[in-house]
């Protein structure tokens, strides 16, 4: 173990989309490991579309503090432990920021991770809050039957690439929509999907109506925006809609003005509930297993989007929303 501990410190809130001028390097000494704490060597990190959310500058239960390692999960092994039940050698993943090492209690474990399973960084993505939240918010909220339409925006990305082979796995017609070409041939011959759309050049409107003849009966909807204006549309009766992301809304301030779907939702009695995967821990276990034993099967497929060197940890987070990313982005600190 080294004595320096590289950290990418947050020093900038931003109302819009995350630059590399929001953070810094900074270097700080290897804490001590004090009572009921573990020191965590960090082995991979996560770059989420949700650290967009935790760098606004207004007051939120979610937000990330100015001057400390960018709040953001990853896995890495304990190499010391003064907490019960976490041994040295174990890894666990968690809430443990964009650094090298870090010194954690219980609340900041999310759990251990088993390297004989799955890879460890797997914990970050298929195994972690992206598997987790296709899994769940399909599950639960969706609940698609076989011969429905359901319809996923960011079709090719970490979530959205589950949530393809899930619902094909029900026996649902499977629709994408994403913002590349060869996207559109991931999610078409990697994940699941029946169809996919290019939204950046198709017109949405009518490429919906052939993709989805039937219209739609199930959105899982991680953009928001003018996409799901356009979606809403062509929903049938009585369909279910996730609201998952929003990556398409750069800012929320001010609040953006679109058309006003609420005459949609009467009509058609449709039911719209959001979903933060946070509040549904009790499912995780059963949804891991799930997940997990999908994996060994060879049942689900999965791409990481991997970077070297905490450095690079503000770029991957940048390209996260340029959509320059093809599965779910990491950084790699540890061979
Ligand atoms: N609610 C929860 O608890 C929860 C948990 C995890 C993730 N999420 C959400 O799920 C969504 C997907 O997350 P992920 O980690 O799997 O990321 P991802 O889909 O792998 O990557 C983000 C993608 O967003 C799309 N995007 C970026 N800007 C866009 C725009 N202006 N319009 C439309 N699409 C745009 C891009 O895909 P294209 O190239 O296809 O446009 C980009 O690749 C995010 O919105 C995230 O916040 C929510």
């Amino acid at each position: 173990m080294g004595t320096s501990n590289k950290q990418l410190l947050l020093i900038s809130y931003t109302n819009g989309l995350p630059t590399p001028d929001h953070f810094t390097l900074a270097d700080a000494a290897v804490p001590n490991c004090n009572d009921n704490c573990i020191l965590v060597r960090n082995h991979y990190l996560s770059a989420d579309p949700a650290q967009k959310g935790w760098m606004t500058d207004v007051a939120n239960y979610a937000r990330a503090e100015l001057g400390e390692p960018m709040k953001a999960l990853a896995v890495g092994e304990v190499i010391e432990s003064r907490l019960e039940g976490f041994a040295v050698g174990d890894f666990v993943t968690g809430w443990f920021g964009w650094q090298e090492y870090a010194h954690v209690n219980l609340e900041q474990i999310i759990r251990k991770v088993d390297p004989a399973q799955a890879p460890v960084q797997t914990s970050l993505g298929v195994l972690g809050i992206n598997g987790l939240t296709a899994y769940i918010a399909l599950e639960d909220i969706l609940a698609p039957r076989a011969g429905e339409t359901l319809l996923v925006s960011s079709a090719a990305g970490a979530v959205g690439s589950i949530v393809g082979q899930l619902a094909r796995a029900k026996g649902c017609n499977v629709v994408g929509l994403t913002g590349s070409e060869e996207k559109v041939r991931l999610a078409r011959e990697e994940f699941g999907y029946h169809g996919a759309i290019n939204y950046k050049t198709a017109d949405l409107a009518s490429a919906l109506k052939a993709a989805c003849p039937e219209g739609i009966d199930a959105y899982f909807d991680n953009v928001g925006g003018g996409i799901a204006d356009t979606v809403f549309e062509n929903m049938n009766a009585r369909g279910r809609i996730a609201q998952v992301g929003t990556a398409s809304v750069a800012s929320w301030d001010p609040v953006p003005v679109g058309p006003r779907r609420e005459r949609q939702v009467l009509v058609k009695e449709l039911r719209h509930q959001g979903f933060v995967i946070f509040n549904h821990e009790h499912r995780f276990e059963q949804a891991l297993q799930a997940l997990a034993a999908m994996i060994q099967r060879g049942q689900l497929r999965y791409r990481e989007e991997i970077y070297e060197g905490l450095e690079q940890a503000p770029l991957a987070l940048e390209k996260l929303y340029a959509g320059d990313n093809l599965g779910k982005t990491l950084i790699k600190l540890v061979e």
